[in-house]
């Protein structure tokens, strides 16, 4: 029902009810046509769909998929339209498979029909976990294929959003000045009387683990300490040969180089394991990294760790 109302709002105006529907369901139609394969694939070739965890490489997933490595550019135009421009979804979804790769994937943010507003988050449905998105939608997009995204280790997934600075995805911080101080208030302060802020700054606060809930969780995870080569794995076993994510293709944040989870305190750290205690489970559950202390930071992206690892970790704090 989401689906047709989106299509309506976008494509038809009002007082056209009767016709609208029908047009309505002629489109939804043609968009399975025209963006989901024909034949139907075999067992473990091409079975995925994407489920974009807010602040996890998501947008670099979905760029490979879209464009292939290494053309940023045709991503980029593509992502203005899908976002910017007044146009109808359907006609977004023509000048996409225009400007696709060969057996590119139309993923997450890319995708014009996850771009209404969620009831029940107030974040786009690109950003909210499946479950809470109409069921008419989801069974579109997830399509009975196995669902894969990222999981993040939280501290450093935190510190991520700190260093991003970006105001309405994750946050802005001050300027940096304070640096874990203004992280700390951050917490503390989206940690209020106990409630959480969970759906604040576009969902970049949601737990992990909610994109793991069924309906429509996250089947197939993918590590996020050690992206991209976690990610082009899985790629590569479900058969998506023209998705490979060199590193030049990563997008990344790069405020505060210095910056890692040895430097939370270890209240800001109870506050983490706290609030996030299901994603530390899944971590410790498929990939096997049950230390919950652990401080850790990505070795296969630039930027992502501190200069001088042997200095940073003789000063980290560490907290049972
Ligand atoms: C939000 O709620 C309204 C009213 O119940 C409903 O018509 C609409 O489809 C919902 N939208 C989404 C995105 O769930
Ligand atoms: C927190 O609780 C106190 C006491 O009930 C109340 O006065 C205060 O307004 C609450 N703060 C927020 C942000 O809800
Ligand atoms: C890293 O820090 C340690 C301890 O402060 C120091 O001895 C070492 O020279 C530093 N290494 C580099 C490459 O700066």
């Amino acid at each position: 029902m989401f689906l047709v109302q989106l299509l309506l709002l976008a494509s038809i105006g009002a007082g056209q009810q009767d016709q609208a529907d029908e047009c309505a369901e002629t489109l939804l139609v043609q968009l399975s046509l025209s963006t989901q394969p024909r034949e139907p694939p075999a067992a473990t070739e091409r079975d995925l769909v994407f489920t974009h965890v807010p602040y996890n490489f998501g947008h670099t997933i979905e760029q490979v998929a879209f464009a292939g490595s290494g053309h940023i550019d045709v991503y980029a135009s593509a992502q203005i339209i899908v976002d910017g421009s007044p146009m109808p979804v359907e006609k977004k979804f023509d000048m996409l498979q225009a400007s696709m790769q060969p057996q590119g994937e139309i993923w997450g943010h890319m995708n014009p029909a996850l771009h209404g507003t969620s009831n029940v988050t107030g974040c786009p449905l690109f950003y909210t976990p499946a479950k809470h998105w109409p069921k008419d939608l989801a069974d579109w997009y997830f399509a009975g294929k196995k669902t894969f995204g990222v999981l993040r280790d939280p501290y450093e997934r935190l510190v991520a959003q700190f260093r991003g600075n970006i105001p309405g995805y994750g946050g802005a911080f001050l300027g940096f000045q304070t640096t874990m101080l203004a992280m700390w208030i951050q917490l503390s302060g989206r940690y209020c009387n106990g409630t959480w802020q969970v759906y604040a700054e576009d969902c970049t606060y949601v737990p992990q683990a909610e994109y793991f809930d069924s309906p429509y969780g996250i089947t197939v995870p993918v590590d996020n300490r050690k992206f991209p080569t976690s990610a082009n794995d899985v790629l590569a076993e479900h058969g998506y040969t023209n998705m490979h994510i060199a590193t030049g293709d990563i997008m990344h944040v790069s405020g505060c180089p210095e910056v890692w989870p040895g430097d939370l305190s270890c209240d800001t750290k109870k506050l983490i394991r706290e609030v996030y205690a299901r994603d530390f489970d899944l971590l410790c559950k498929h990939f096997g990294y049950c230390d919950a202390g652990e401080n850790v930071c990505l070795t296969e992206v630039p930027e992502m760790c501190p200069s001088n690892m042997s200095q940073k970790i003789a000063s980290a704090t560490y907290c049972e």
